[in-house]
């Protein structure tokens, strides 16, 4: 399925800023260890935590999401407090990245089309790039322009969203599983992937809703839309893993398999797995109905997510 246009644009928009505050580094930041933050951090990828969280603003009647940079400015200008979060979502999210490829974790060579950070550099410095990356990402929530509570509330949602009882948890519960996956059950595989990859994806639709100054309706829409997106994203990418190839996906097809992953695909089976994907889909279509019109692009979000080819 062909992305919608609206992502192409959030995308490059994401990029630009992000190439402009790393820019901004140069003079502050070790070259090396810049050369590999940036390195991973604008090698591509579909920038969908961004896009959620700037489409849930939007629908949340948030106002110029896109702010007043451009990258022909020499000097980097503070962006609007939805997209600082969007490049701070992005940092986060290139940081699991990097940790996820490590050898000791899923021992990747490929992502995002290019050699893994590790096989690019070393390893100490592809931990160490993923650990600078992590902290800028609170860094750039501290300083952005939104007020002083609402940057303290996005902080600790987001360090919740990634740490133990988020992200990081999840990874640790995959590969606890691994060893087990023949014995997996569906509620197991539903509490991994809500941790590891739903965490962070849901945090990008509460902020959303939390920077357009949502009542609570609308932030109700975006947290549970954001709870059935965040399955469905990590349900496609199991599906992904044993239908696409590794030059369709810039990242290493059949791994999960040949990990013992315990995936919807493992314990289901694929065509079970596509049924429940499909039925996450209706629950994050109707998560955002309250939204209305307002709404839409939500909506075209999750067909992308679901029907998406990497
Ligand atoms: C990959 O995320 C890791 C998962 C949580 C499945 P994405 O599929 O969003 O990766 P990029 O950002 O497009 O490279
Ligand atoms: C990764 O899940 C989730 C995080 C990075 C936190 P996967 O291990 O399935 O992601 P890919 O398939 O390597 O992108
Ligand atoms: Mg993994
Ligand atoms: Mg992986
Ligand atoms: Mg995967």
């Amino acid at each position: 399925m062909l992305a919608p246009a609206f992502l192409a644009a959030h995308a490059a928009r994401v990029e630009a800023a992000l190439a402009a505050m790393l820019d901004a580094k140069a003079s502050v930041v070790t070259a090396r260890l810049l050369a590999s933050m940036r390195y991973s951090l604008l090698a591509g990828g579909k920038r969908i935590r961004p896009a959620l969280l700037l489409e849930c603003y939007t629908a949340c009647g948030g106002q110029s999401a896109s702010g007043k940079h451009t990258p022909a400015m020499q000097t980097f200008v503070i962006p609007t407090p939805v997209m600082q979060a969007a490049l701070a979502i992005e940092c986060i999210h290139t940081y699991s990245l990097i940790h996820d490829d490590l050898p000791c974790m899923d021992n990747d060579d490929l992502r995002r089309g290019n050699p893994t950070c590790h096989k690019q550099f070393d390893e100490a410095t592809a931990v160490l790039a993923a650990d600078a990356l992590q902290t800028l990402s609170f860094e750039l929530l501290s300083e952005s322009n939104a007020g002083a509570e609402l940057r303290c509330t996005l902080i600790h949602k987001l360090a919740l969203a990634a740490g133990g009882q988020g992200m990081v948890g999840g990874q640790v519960l995959d590969m606890q599983a691994e060893s087990g996956s023949e014995n997996m059950d569906m509620l197991t595989v539903e509490r991994i992937h809500l941790h590891k990859t739903g965490a962070l994806l849901r945090w990008c639709c509460e902020a959303g809703a939390l920077l357009a100054n949502a009542d609570a309706e609308q932030f109700e829409a975006c947290s549970r839309y954001g709870k059935a997106v965040g399955l469905l994203f990590q349900i496609a990418d199991d599906i992904l893993d044993v239908t696409a190839s590794s030059s369709e996906l810039g990242k290493s097809a059949g791994k999960d398999a040949e990990q013992n992953k315990a995936t919807y695909v493992s314990v289901l089976g694929l065509q079970r797995a596509r049924e429940l994907a499909t039925d996450m889909q209706e629950l994050a279509v109707a998560a955002c109905q309250p939204l209305g019109r307002d709404g839409d692009h939500l909506q075209s979000l999750v067909h992308y997510i679901q029907e998406r080819s990497w």
